[in-house]
């Protein structure tokens, strides 16, 4: 064992353990599908319908898992409002309907997995230079492929300070937010929905690092930040819905293919 992890971190490793599976909870038939299950993410009436997505078609996977760096230095070029679109519908979209999944007629299943398939992954863009798109902050709602305005104006920079200053939130023409509605998830798996939904955005990360390659844009996962100013920022409660990741979105300059 390593004794100063859990000298200093005895609460984290509390906190594991009360999402661990116990043969007792089977045993006992724990059952946590009490409350109705918290619904999806729609648009406040206000949102902007996105372009059809453009998908490119024949592109080398192994190739791109291969080369994927985290990019950190973007031109100085905007991001056609199409490429976005595409972008999100890639990385986190809606690829199938599924009939009949927790009493819904359809049910969306979307690009990365999720457990139990309860989609606890929430999308935001701020739009810093997005040619076709005003400056802002959206919720992007999969099921209808849009974007919801949440607040308008250049939040790049704030966005920038509430991650520790990091000059590539600042510069990026897009920044995406990962959250976890974990809400959804503890719906039925109870405190392992919490881990869960955090396995949920990992996956989304990465499908985002893959759905920029393929698009001819880079990104890097950005973990450091002052939760509760983002939560503030996005008007989440950072209880039911937390923050994971930034990922600023852009074309790489030069050096930004060398770490
Ligand atoms: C959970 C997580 C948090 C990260 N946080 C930051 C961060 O705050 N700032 C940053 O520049 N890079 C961050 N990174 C990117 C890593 O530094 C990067 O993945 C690592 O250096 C390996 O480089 P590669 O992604 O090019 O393989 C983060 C990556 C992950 C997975």
């Amino acid at each position: 064992m390593v004794s100063w992890l859990a000298k200093h971190y005895s609460s984290i490793i509390k906190l594991d353990r009360i999402t661990w599976l116990k043969r007792d909870y089977i045993e006992r038939g724990v059952v946590y599908r009490i409350e109705p299950m918290p619904g999806f993410r729609r648009g406040s009436g206000k949102e902007i319908a996105l372009p059809k997505p453009v998908i490119p078609r024949g592109v080398d996977a192994s190739e791109i898992l291969l080369t994927r760096r985290s990019i950190r230095s973007f031109k100085n070029k905007p991001v056609e409002l199409g490429v976005l679109s595409s972008l999100l519908h890639i990385a986190f979209g809606v690829t199938k309907w599924e009939e009949g999944v927790y009493g819904h007629d359809l049910y969306p299943l979307r690009a990365f997995p999720s457990a139990g398939a309860l989609q606890p992954v929430e999308i935001y863009v701020s739009a810093n230079n997005v040619a076709g798109l005003p400056q802002g902050i959206y919720r992007y709602i999969f099921i209808n492929h849009s974007l919801d305005p949440l607040k308008l104006g250049d939040y790049s920079k704030t966005l920038s300070e509430i991650a520790l200053d990091q000059d590539h939130v600042a510069e990026a023409p897009i920044d995406i937010i990962i959250t976890i509605f974990w809400a959804r998830s503890a719906w039925k798996y109870g405190s392992r929905g919490y881990k869960y939904s955090l396995l949920d955005a990992g996956f989304a990360g990465e499908n985002l690092y893959i759905a920029s390659k393929i698009l001819g844009l880079g990104t890097c996962a950005v973990g450091a930040f002052f939760e509760e100013e983002l939560c503030e920022l996005l008007g989440v409660d950072c209880v039911s819905e937390i923050p994971v990741l930034i990922m600023p979105v852009g074309y790489p300059s030069e050096e930004g293919w060398v770490f």
